[in-house]
């Protein structure tokens, strides 16, 4: 089976084909336009803007992949959640191949997307029920207990800010450009993560609740760069070894703070598998602390390759397929772009 996947809920326009043969998946093309670029000007991603970027790649990265190829078996977009201005281009666009090519389309849940890219390119047996997912992007910070395909149960969420939009936020106190986690976390390797003494919010015992808050710990940042730094009135400066130092001390509170949460509740509910994924999976320090993590509670593993952590249509076309196999596809003329839709039930 093949299936053609469309992802544009942000930054991102990605096209992907992939093929499943006996539940292995081999992902046969993808190419990805991103907007960072352009956005980081800004500070952040503008919906405008992204719309427009999204219309120009979409139709020029379908020709690239599809050129010499036959047609797909199915089709896959992203539907939900993200920038509207950004999922119709994507919607729109399957919505047309699907008439004009009379395929099936499946419409997918970012989110879910960011759990099936722990399953793109690895041996299916590896995949493995109830699962425990942690989903860390720039909008989204959650825990879920999966208890098989396409079944989700949310089991603790962000009140406030997402882990990724605080590593971003402190960023562009520092004057980096969006998105800052990434240069954070170059930074942070160089720096003592016991520097400074940030809060892990929401992890003292007593709280027995798998629910973040992140803007805390943005506002213990900003205070102790007051306190601490140089100021232009714009952003804070601080000497190389010190910025090294606040960097590192930053990122371990994030990443302190999800382990411990991830780790009661995996006592709690037992899963047979861990599952990281969303843009802010890339942090090799959360990785290896999950990676310790699990080891210790002997349970499985799964963090999606690299170039899978930031959004992609790749994990899109796999989520469909899982999803083909249980609730089958949906008529182009119920497949609707909407900015917020949860997975959960
Ligand atoms: O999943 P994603 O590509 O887009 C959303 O769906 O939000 O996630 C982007 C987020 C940004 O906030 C970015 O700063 C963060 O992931 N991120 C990281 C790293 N790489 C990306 N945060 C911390 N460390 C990284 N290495
Ligand atoms: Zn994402």
């Amino acid at each position: 089976m093949k299936i053609l996947a469309i992802e544009s809920s942000c930054d991102d326009t990605s096209v992907a084909l992939v093929e499943i043969v006996d539940g292995r998946n081999t992902v046969i093309e993808m190419k990805t336009a991103s907007q960072i670029d352009v956005h980081s000007r800004y500070g952040g991603v503008v919906p405008e803007i992204a719309g427009r970027l999204h219309a120009e790649s979409i139709t020029p990265l379908i020709e690239d992949i599809m050129q010499g190829r036959d047609k797909p078996d199915y089709l896959a977009v992203t539907s939900t959640p993200g920038l509207l201005t950004g999922l119709l281009v994507g919607v729109e666009a399957v919505k047309t191949l699907s008439w004009l090519w009379d395929i099936p389309v499946i419409p997918i849940n970012h989110i879910e997307g960011h759990i099936y890219s722990t399953f793109l390119e690895i041996d299916p047996v590896e995949i493995i029920f109830p699962a425990i997912c942690l989903i860390v992007s720039g909008g989204h910070t959650e825990i879920a207990l999966m208890h098989g395909h396409g079944r989700y149960e949310l089991i603790g969420k962000t009140r406030d800010d997402a882990a990724g939009e605080c590593f971003d936020k402190v960023a562009k106190l520092l004057g980096i450009n969006y998105p800052g986690g990434p240069v954070i976390s170059r930074l942070a390797k160089e720096g003592k993560r016991d520097a400074i003494a940030f809060p892990r919010p929401m992890c003292e015992t007593g709280n027995d609740n798998f629910d973040f808050s992140f803007s805390g710990l943005k506002t213990a940042a900003l205070y102790w760069l007051k306190e601490n730094a140089k100021s232009d009135g714009q952003v804070f400066q601080l000497k190389e070894e010190i910025l090294h130092n606040f960097c590192a001390s930053f990122e371990e509170a994030i990443v302190d703070t999800l382990a411990q949460k991830l780790v009661r509740a995996i006592r709690k509910y037992n899963p047979k598998l861990l599952i990281l994924g969303g843009g802010v999976s890339a942090n090799p320090n959360l990785q290896n602390r999950l990676r310790d993590e699990a080891n210790k509670l002997d349970i499985n593993i799964l963090i999606p390759k690299n170039k899978y952590t930031t959004d992609n249509a790749a994990m899109i076309a796999l989520a469909a397929y899982y999803k083909i196999l249980s609730t089958g596809p949906t008529d182009w003329r119920q497949v609707e772009a909407h900015p917020r839709k949860s997975i959960y039930v």
